[in-house]
């Protein structure tokens, strides 16, 4: 592993990095390769990136794995990023255990291909009680299907008279959206690669006061040191949250 990037300071790491990993399908059709080989590049990057978030002491590393528009992929496509997601799991929860990370879904990841829905329940049971970098990943998950159901949840307080409308406020929504309910913060740092300058239906309420950096790179190019000169970006921005620093 290379050593840590000397210009970031490690008093000054983002808790939570969030990821759009994009650009996999591009990075195999430059080598005349099937869009599977791509995923798979892409996971192989994500392995990395893991580890790095982790040696960096982040809190929370957030990846879009899988949303809920992209079952609109080949059956071929949708298999083969499941398939992936089995194997990253068979080659690596001995290794995630190990390094004390804790892994999450985020999502209804109920309705995923049995294989990998056995793997990931294997994941998050055998790490529950890590306290080290939390691992969400975002599998079936979309920010309006989160909303909607924070909006069920609310609805059904104020019915049962535990609540009034008046009492809704940002705490409460934000403890009733997946996030809030696996107790993860709002990402300080959101980072898409591949050139692509939009948000895709990803924690589109949590990121309302995160920065964010868009790169070209392809997912499948994207090493731990192009994931360290963000974080020297990221801390060089100067964060207001809407207020004023001086
Ligand atoms: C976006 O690239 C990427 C995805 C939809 C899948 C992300 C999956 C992985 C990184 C690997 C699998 C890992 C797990 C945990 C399932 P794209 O296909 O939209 O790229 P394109 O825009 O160039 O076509």
């Amino acid at each position: 592993m290379t050593a840590v990037d000397t210009n970031i300071d490690m008093n000054r790491i983002p808790a939570h990095v969030a990821i759009i990993m994009d650009g996999n399908g591009r990075w195999a059709e430059k080598r005349k390769l099937p869009r599977v080989m791509g995923h798979n590049a892409g996971m192989k990057a994500m392995k990395e990136i893991v580890k790095r978030a982790s040696v960096l002491g982040i809190k929370h590393l957030t990846v879009y794995a899988f949303s809920t528009e992209n079952w609109k992929r080949t059956e071929e496509e949708v298999k083969g990023i499941f398939g992936l997601l089995v194997k990253y799991v068979d080659n690596e929860l001995k290794e995630l255990d190990e390094n004390n990370v804790k892994v999450n879904i985020l999502g209804d990841f109920s309705v995923i291909p049995g294989d990998a829905l056995e793997r990931v329940n294997t994941a998050i049971e055998r790490t529950k009680d890590n306290d080290g970098l939390v691992f969400n990943i975002a599998l079936n998950y979309g920010s309006r299907l989160e909303m909607i159901q924070a909006v069920r949840e609310i609805g059904e307080k104020v019915k049962k008279g535990e609540i009034a409308p008046e009492d809704v406020d940002e705490d409460l929504i934000s403890g009733c959206l997946m996030t809030g309910h696996l107790g993860i913060p709002d990402p300080d740092l959101l980072i898409r690669t591949s050139g692509e300058i939009r948000i895709s239906n990803f924690l589109m309420w949590q990121i309302a006061y995160s920065e964010m950096i868009f790169t070209d790179v392809l997912w499948p190019d994207f090493t731990p040191e192009k994931f360290e000169e963000a974080i020297v970006e990221f801390q060089s921005r100067d964060r207001r949250f809407g207020g004023r620093n001086k």
